[in-house]
């Protein structure tokens, strides 16, 4: 055949109608995104989605304990019964839970000596049948051990604060630290104390940070605040993954187990605490305040207007510390729903939370589980439509992140090649919500993408408007956070294998944190009281999804990530 220069105009013409057509199939999102739009959903599904998290948090669930497998089989069977494959992966893994804590404080100079063993309990308010099941209060990978020491009190034990502390001229070697949360990673508190020269730490609730200035706040369940006798446990593993297994995936079968590091390998790794530590409550935490004597701490690490003076010490209160945990490796689970895609199987579209709790996990993490549900509720919907994505689409609902990211390193690290290769984006939700205000980070390429997305859902607080304008006029324009540091989940896909991720949720930061408090009722009475955040949060999730998921040209937008390299 002989090609004449009029065909060639010819043929693009033709391959130019063929584009527009395959570009507008079926399977593409604008016919189906209605069902992440519509304001009609929000009335549809809040009892949906409470059912959800009622049935998740009905227990405390911690990592690797029998309760969180049989959360585990209800997301499986809740992401089957939506017609979504599903599977069930485990892991063998090293956790820590406690097994003995004391924590006595003397008073020397008092006439005769006094001594008070703290009881180191929450208070239970009544109406929480499951509270039992609570694990004792602790620092997952504590070291176990005593300490013995006058107390030093630190701020929030970060380095300045040890610096402050040098200033003053107290020497902080062979003491006993009690540091207040609030400004840095627990790890990070206890490593900046054993650096200093501490030989043990004990970290509380300061009112001031977390339970609400002023006479009149009572504390949980009668406010939003954290109770006085309101612990916040969490992990100080500073590195993420299976520690006795870094850079390898945690996989053993009937007969062998895989490699692994020893315990000493661990310690030495510099991602543990080398010295014995303890979370305290507000109450236990006012109350050895009360017994340091010295120099009167600056202004800025003092608590609430109504709180005794703060001074630095050392002592002469006296700490007498003991905390002894167990090491196991224990099974975890990982739930994984897959929607292949039509066109690109081959390419992933990954949506992930995790599932395990410190306690009920009503904000941390299961507003995001019930979130992901309602979003393969949608997927199911429509796939009984008719519709594929063209891409495929994986709903994982992660383990032992509160250890440090565990579940999804472990199968980022079983599933490197594949994911670096294939996933084209992994989609975070951890806490989903706490209350008002949308928050999102991203990574650069994906910024315009939540802007349109959060076009689309109206404001659950202002239904009068769209997300997307709540956002901006809380600020100048909408404020994307970065995915630095091992915040949550996204952190392996980020920081292990590149892949361009986003993480959202509703309110922030919230005074019950870690705490048993973080129940239901917490969330029906103050995060979220008729759901219609967690639904907002489904559909911006499911939205982001379904664009990458669908749209023939990847929605990344590469401008932001110039401009944010300029600047840097
Ligand atoms: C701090 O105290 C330790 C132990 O009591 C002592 O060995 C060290 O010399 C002291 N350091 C300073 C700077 O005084
Ligand atoms: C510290 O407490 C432990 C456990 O209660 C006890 O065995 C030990 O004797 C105490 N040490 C001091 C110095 O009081
Ligand atoms: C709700 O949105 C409307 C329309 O944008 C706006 O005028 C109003 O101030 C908003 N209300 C609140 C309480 O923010
Ligand atoms: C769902 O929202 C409606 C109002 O839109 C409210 O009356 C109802 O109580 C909510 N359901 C739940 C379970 O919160």
């Amino acid at each position: 055949m002989i090609i004449t220069t009029l065909m060639i105009p010819i043929c693009l013409y033709i391959i130019y109608l063929l584009f527009i057509i395959t570009s507008s199939s079926p399977s593409s999102y604008s016919i189906y995104h209605s069902l992440f739009t519509s304001t009609s959903l929000i009335t549809n599904s809040n009892s949906t989605i409470s059912h959800h998290l009622y049935t998740l948090t009905r227990r405390p669930h911690v990592a690797g304990t029998q309760a969180n497998a049989d959360a585990a089989s209800y997301v499986f069977s809740t992401f089957t019964s939506y017609s979504l494959p599903s599977r069930i992966t485990s892991y063998h893994v090293s956790l820590t839970y406690p097994i003995s804590r004391s924590l006595t404080l003397t008073h020397p100079q008092s006439d005769p000596p006094t001594s008070i063993t703290f009881d180191l309990n929450q208070k239970i308010y009544s109406g929480d049948p499951y509270a039992n099941e609570v694990l004792p209060t602790f620092h997952a990978y504590a070291k176990s051990g005593t300490a013995v020491g006058k107390v030093v009190y630190v701020n929030y034990g970060r380095v300045e604060d040890y610096d402050t502390l040098k200033q003053m001229g107290v020497n902080v070697s062979g003491t006993v630290v009690l540091v207040r949360y609030g400004e840095i990673f627990r790890g990070d508190i206890v490593r900046n104390a054993h650096l200093a020269g501490a030989v043990g730490v004990v970290v509380y609730t300061d009112k001031k940070d977390y339970g609400g200035c002023g006479s009149k706040n009572k504390g949980y369940p009668d406010d939003r605040w954290m109770p006085s006798s309101g612990v916040q446990v969490g992990t100080l593993y500073s590195g993420a993954g299976d520690p006795t297994t870094p850079g390898w995936a945690s996989i053993s079968s009937s007969n062998a187990d895989c490699e692994r590091l020893s315990d000493d390998e661990v310690e030495q790794s510099g991602d543990v605490p080398l010295i014995p530590s303890l979370p305290i409550s507000w109450a236990d935490g006012d109350f050895i305040l009360r017994s340091i004597g010295g120099q009167v701490a600056n202004a800025d690490w003092q608590g609430c207007p109504d709180s005794s003076v703060y001074r630095v010490g050392p002592g002469p209160g006296f700490l007498n510390l003991t905390y002894t945990g167990s090491q196991v490796i224990n099974a975890i689970q990982n739930v994984i729903a897959v929607i292949e895609g039509a066109i690109e199987p081959d390419r992933f579209v990954i949506l992930g939370n995790h599932r395990d709790a410190w306690t009920f996990g009503a904000v941390d993490p299961n507003s995001g589980t019930a979130a992901l549900l309602e979003v393969a509720r949608r997927f199911g919907k429509l796939k009984r439509k008719g519709w594929r994505p063209r891409r495929t689409i994986i709903l994982c609902n992660w383990d032992a992140e509160e250890y440090g990211l565990i579940g999804s390193t472990e199968w980022v690290e079983e599933n490197r090649e594949m994911l670096a290769s294939r996933a084209v984006a992994y989609l975070n939700v951890d806490c989903g919500v706490s209350g008002p205000g949308f928050h999102a980070s991203a990574t650069p390429q994906l910024d315009e993408l939540l802007k349109q997305a959060t076009q689309q859902v109206r404001d659950p607080d202002n239904i009068s408007q769209t997300i997307y304008e709540s956002w901006i006029t809380s600020s100048e324009s909408p404020l994307i956070g970065r995915l630095g540091g091992g915040g949550s989940d996204y952190a392996p896909f980020v920081q292990h294998i590149g892949i361009p991720s986003v993480d959202i949720l509703f309110g922030g930061g919230y005074p019950v944190y870690h705490s048993m408090y973080d129940d239901f009722v917490w969330m029906k009475k103050f995060g979220d009281p008729m759901f219609h955040r967690h639904v907002a949060a489904a559909s911006i999730w499911g939205l982001v999804a379904l664009q990458l998921a669908d749209k023939e040209f990847l929605p990344f937008n590469y401008l932001s990530y110039a401009n944010e390299l300029q600047e840097s």
